[in-house]
């Protein structure tokens, strides 16, 4: 789904709101250990209304890319809670702001849902990473068994109502395919594992 002139608006006003429980109890955290911990040039990919900003903690540089203008503005926002230098840009995964091999660490978070052409965006995070360079990401996917084929059938549904989400993405099998050295990868339910986005995985991966 494209982006409309303005933005998503009342997706962007109501996200932070919407997803205030699960981010206390669940994403909160897991954020915290996700990025607090990465360095040099950070690349955060469709950044929102900068959910992560305020943990990054070693980083020398974060580029929050957030193409959704009603989103952006919130991210603009919320700048003030990064402790690291950072900077805002209107860039899309599918065409990442950077240089081959010229940056540390590439995030996606509750992203790779939602852009129209994953294998692209990690292909392009492929290219922008230096070897031996971190991708990171916390995604919601379409799991496994029942809960897995009605989450495929609400697919088109849910991406209308939720402004490009889908419920059908296989990102850990994604990330394979665009060539990256899995690391460390957790399955966790945020809310009911039953549920549209019951079924998360939180992973590392190298560009070798
Ligand atoms: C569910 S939000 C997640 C926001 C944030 N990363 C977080 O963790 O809360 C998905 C974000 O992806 C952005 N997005 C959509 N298409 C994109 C694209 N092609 N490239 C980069 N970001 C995109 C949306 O504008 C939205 O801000």
């Amino acid at each position: 789904m494209s982006v409309p002139t303005g933005g998503h608006r009342v997706f962007a006003a109501l996200y932070d709101r919407v997803l205030d429980p699960v981010e206390r109890r669940v994403l909160g955290p897991r954020r915290a250990a996700l990025v607090g911990g990465l360095t040099g040039r950070v690349l955060d990919v469709g950044a929102g209304t900068g959910a992560n900003l305020p943990y990054y903690r070693d980083a020398d540089e974060v580029i929050a890319l957030e193409p959704d203008p009603a989103m952006r503005r919130r991210l603009h926002d919320r700048a003030g809670s990064c402790a690291v230098p950072l900077t805002v840009s209107g860039a899309g995964a599918d065409a990442l702001p950077a240089t081959d091999g010229s940056v540390d660490a590439v995030v996606f978070t509750l992203v790779l849902c939602t852009v129209p052409d994953p294998a692209r965006a990690l292909g392009e995070a492929h290219r922008v990473l230096r070897p031996g360079g971190r991708l990171v990401a916390i995604e919601h996917v379409v799991g496994h068994g029942r809960p897995a084929t009605w989450r495929r059938r609400l697919a088109p549904l849910w991406e209308r109502m939720a402004a490009g989400c889908r419920l059908d993405r296989d990102t850990e099998a994604a990330v394979t395919a665009a060539g990256f050295v899995p690391g460390a990868v957790e399955r966790f339910p945020a809310t009911p594992s039953w549920g549209p986005i019951g079924a998360m995985v939180q992973l590392t991966a190298t560009r070798a």
